[in-house]
């Protein structure tokens, strides 16, 4: 079922492909096509179609007015309705002409091919057409040409330079003339105009410009195309150029390219400015940063050493209180109370080193750290008064501004030698808290 399916849709699409369909040469969808009055009017209109397709019938129409019917073709016989009677010729398979139209006869023609494919299935073709129809006369606004001298100069991208420019117009034509006009130069050349635009044939003087008169004609060749019914002797206009006011135009031009140049300049400069004064406030910021660290490197010292403890028989939970203090960097250690009080957050390294003495003693001592007790040292009891022991602690831990750590008699019957460089406490910083 589904594969029937596909079949049927790959045989749609096919036959969509390859069936009845406007010749590449076939006027375009709303081409403009231009004649004269009493001429004839070539609509050429054209279909391609393969073996086993045939087209059914074609139909013209004129919709001026309103939709009237011109001709249609039928089992191969064309069909004139009266208001055309005798002036329609079958050119190409949908394409036509009419003879002798009128001025009145402007306006939108269509066509329309209605054909059978291959299989039978039916497709129809329109197209339309702009016809406009011009009267004995030139196809401009007054049946004149103006030649005249633009105001500003025209900048080119082939010769790279600015350019006076002459016109030549105003032409009616919906888009390019099926014609040119040509130039005569003060020296009695000969020359074709370089583009048309909006209505006029333009002229881009050659520099430096030479003054004088310059005259713009249609061509004899080109005399029926325009309309003039082969006669295009008395149909020319000319304008005197001034070569120092056309250099004054030139100049003008030129300076306000400098002026717009500047402009841009102008605005290049304030955009780097401003990336200056970013990379200013960047370069700020770190060098802020860099000197607070320097200063912090500098001022943020903190070690100390404390020998000679107060007490050298600390009942247990007494805090061991050395009171000679040979380094305080930075003030963190109070002699008074034992403590040391991190003045920053950082990362500190304790140590201390214990040196028991006297009969029926041992060292039993914590260091405790905010009020944690962090390690402990512990040694047996000696029990003649020749023995002495030693020990020590060390850690290496994270203090909070604030917070303080100490020695603390962990157990009864601590009994330390006295005097200094014995026992100590000591400290310092290792790193801060960034
Ligand atoms: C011709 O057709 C175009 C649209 O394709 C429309 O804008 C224009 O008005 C028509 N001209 C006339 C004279 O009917
Ligand atoms: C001239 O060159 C500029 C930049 O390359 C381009 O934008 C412009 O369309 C060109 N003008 C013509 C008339 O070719
Ligand atoms: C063309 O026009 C000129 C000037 O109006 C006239 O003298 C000449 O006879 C005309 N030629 C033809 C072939 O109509
Ligand atoms: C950037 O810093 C330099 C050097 O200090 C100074 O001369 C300049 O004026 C600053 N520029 C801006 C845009 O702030
Ligand atoms: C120290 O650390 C504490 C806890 O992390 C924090 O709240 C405090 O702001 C820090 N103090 C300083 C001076 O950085």
């Amino acid at each position: 079922m589904g594969t029937l399916l596909f079949t049927l849709l790959l045989t749609a699409l096919v036959s969509e492909s390859s069936c009845v369909q406007w010749s590449s040469s076939a006027l375009k969808e709303d081409a403009a096509v231009y004649t004269c009055d009493n001429s004839d009017l070539t609509l050429s209109w054209e279909v391609s179609k393969t073996t086993g397709e045939t087209i059914v019938d074609v139909q013209w129409y004129y919709e001026g007015r309103s939709q009237e019917l011109i001709a249609m073709l039928a089992h191969g016989h064309l069909n004139v309705m009266p208001s055309f009677s005798g002036r329609v010729e079958l050119t190409a398979n949908a394409g036509i002409v009419i003879h002798h139209v009128t001025t009145g006869e402007k306006g939108n023609y269509s066509v329309e091919v209605n054909a059978q494919d291959k299989n039978g299935g039916f497709v129809t073709l329109r197209r339309k057409a702009s016809v406009l129809v011009g009267a004995e006369g030139l196809m401009t606004r007054d049946g004149q040409l103006h030649a005249s001298q633009m105001a500003v100069a025209v900048f080119s991208n082939s010769t790279q330079q600015w350019h006076v420019v002459l016109a030549c117009g105003t032409f009616i034509y919906h888009d390019t003339p099926p014609f040119t006009v040509e130039w005569t130069t003060p020296s009695g050349q000969s020359v074709s105009s370089s583009q048309y635009k909006e209505g006029q044939f333009l002229l881009l003087l050659d520099n430096p410009v030479s003054g004088g008169s310059y005259t713009c004609r249609v061509p004899d060749s080109s005399a029926s195309v325009a309309c003039l019914h082969g006669n295009s002797t008395d149909v020319s206009s000319t304008v005197v150029v001034d070569d120092v006011k056309s250099r004054l135009t030139l100049l003008e031009a030129e300076n306000q390219q400098l002026k717009g140049s500047v402009m841009e300049l102008k605005a290049e400069n304030g955009q780097l400015k401003e990336f200056v004064k970013q990379g200013n406030q960047t370069i700020d910021s770190v060098s802020t940063r860099l000197r607070q660290h320097l200063h912090d490197e500098r001022t943020k010292r903190v070690s100390f050493l404390a020998t000679n403890l107060k007490d050298t028989t600390p009942s247990v939970g007494d805090v061991l209180i050395p009171t000679t203090v040979l380094n305080n960097q930075g003030n963190g250690y109070n002699p008074a109370t034992g403590k040391f009080t991190a003045p920053y957050n950082g990362t500190y390294c304790f140590l201390s080193s214990l040196f028991g003495s006297g009969s029926g003693h041992h060292i039993f001592v914590s260091l405790v750290v905010d009020n944690k007790r962090e390690l402990w040292v512990y040694t047996t009891y000696h029990g003649s008064s020749g023995d002495y022991d030693a020990a020590s602690l060390q850690a290496v831990v994270s203090v909070r501004a604030g917070q303080s750590v100490w020695l603390q008699a962990y157990g009864d019957s601590n009994q330390f030698a006295s005097g200094l460089h014995s026992n100590s406490f000591s400290g310092f910083l290792v790193s801060y808290d960034l």
